[in-house]
């Protein structure tokens, strides 16, 4: 099997990369090869390739930056799931792609989980975006997977750990305030790219959820962290209200990965769970600074 990666720098795309390489011929060019705005290139690069699968993890991910930069981020997050979606249909390929829980607007009571067919209601421009990349897959591709995570952490690029690990390091006596009032499941990438592939394995289609399992508050999320790190420093729970930013955040981000539980599929273990292993293979690296 063929697979047409897009995003394979970023966060998710990158472990993508790894694990579906052990089994299959990935493709993964980088954003100036192969830019998904350009519908010229998408769909000369589908017919040339002719990948079995168009597995879209490119995206503008900046949430904050999204307010401002609305024309950059409709382009990147809507057309270019649109014309890799175009490209997927005129060519009978599948395509894979991704989104977020900020499609949804997180007013459920906590714990309440969101599911899969639950109606969209973004809260930000960016979690809009995310809104208008499904419906423009699912118009244009009959043969699609769209998989909605969230709370995503990993060695490459910026992550909630890794800055709080970065702050926590360099403490000078001074308390860490962390939001206890947004409540989410955090998510090792590297467990997402198995879960896609098996998803693809098994031939399935549809909307799914793939986050890990329980949940927790960030503050929660943070103080965890950190005692597996072995690190002391002085935490405090503050809310949103206290640190507002432009773009705003569901309370709620918890998902339920119910379809892939009634499909057999779900491979995510709880969060807890997932987070000691990563410490566990990462730890020494994360302290060394070393990830990219
Ligand atoms: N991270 C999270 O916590 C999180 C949470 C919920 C959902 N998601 C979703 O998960 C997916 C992956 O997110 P991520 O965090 O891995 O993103 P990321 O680290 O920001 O990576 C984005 C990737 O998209 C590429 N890209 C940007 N514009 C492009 C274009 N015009 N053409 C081709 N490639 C382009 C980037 O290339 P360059 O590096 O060259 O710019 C990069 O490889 C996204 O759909 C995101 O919405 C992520």
């Amino acid at each position: 099997m063929k697979i047409l990666l897009t995003g394979a720098s970023g966060r998710l795309g990158s472990e993508c990369e790894q694990v579906l390489k052990r089994d299959y011929e990935v493709i993964a060019p980088d954003k100036e090869e192969f830019d998904i705005t350009s519908w010229d290139k998408v769909i000369t690069s589908i017919s040339q390739l002719s990948p079995d699968i168009i597995l879209n993890c490119a995206a503008f991910t900046k949430v904050d930056e999204c307010e401002t930069e609305r024309k950059v981020a409709e382009r990147i997050n809507v057309e270019g799931p649109r014309n890799l979606a175009q490209g997927a249909a005129r060519y009978d390929k599948v395509i894979v792609h991704i989104s977020s829980d900020f499609v949804f607007n997180g007013r459920k009571r906590i714990p309440q989980p969101y599911f899969e067919d639950d109606p969209m209601d973004p809260l930000s421009f960016y979690g809009l975006t995310k809104m208008e990349s499904e419906m423009a897959v699912k118009q244009n591709a009959p043969n699609y997977i769209i998989v909605r995570v969230g709370w995503l952490y990993g060695m490459r690029g910026d992550n909630f750990p890794k800055k709080l690990l970065t702050l926590a390091l360099k403490d000078k006596g001074e308390s860490i305030s962390v939001v206890n009032d947004q409540f989410g499941s955090p998510t090792w990438s590297y467990r997402v790219a198995r879960q896609i592939k098996l998803l693809i394995d098994s031939g399935k289609e549809g909307i799914y959820h793939a986050t890990s399992e329980g949940y927790c508050s960030r503050y929660e999320w943070a103080r965890y962290f950190l005692e597996k790190m072995e690190i002391k420093t002085s935490l405090v729970p503050c809310t949103t209200k206290d640190y507002p930013t432009p773009a705003m955040r569901p309370a709620n981000s918890i998902l339920e990965n119910r379809q892939l539980k009634r499909e057999g599929l779900n491979i995510m273990p709880t969060w807890q769970k997932d987070l000691d292993a990563f410490i566990d293979e990462y730890g020494e690296k994360l302290l060394r600074g070393e990830g990219v």
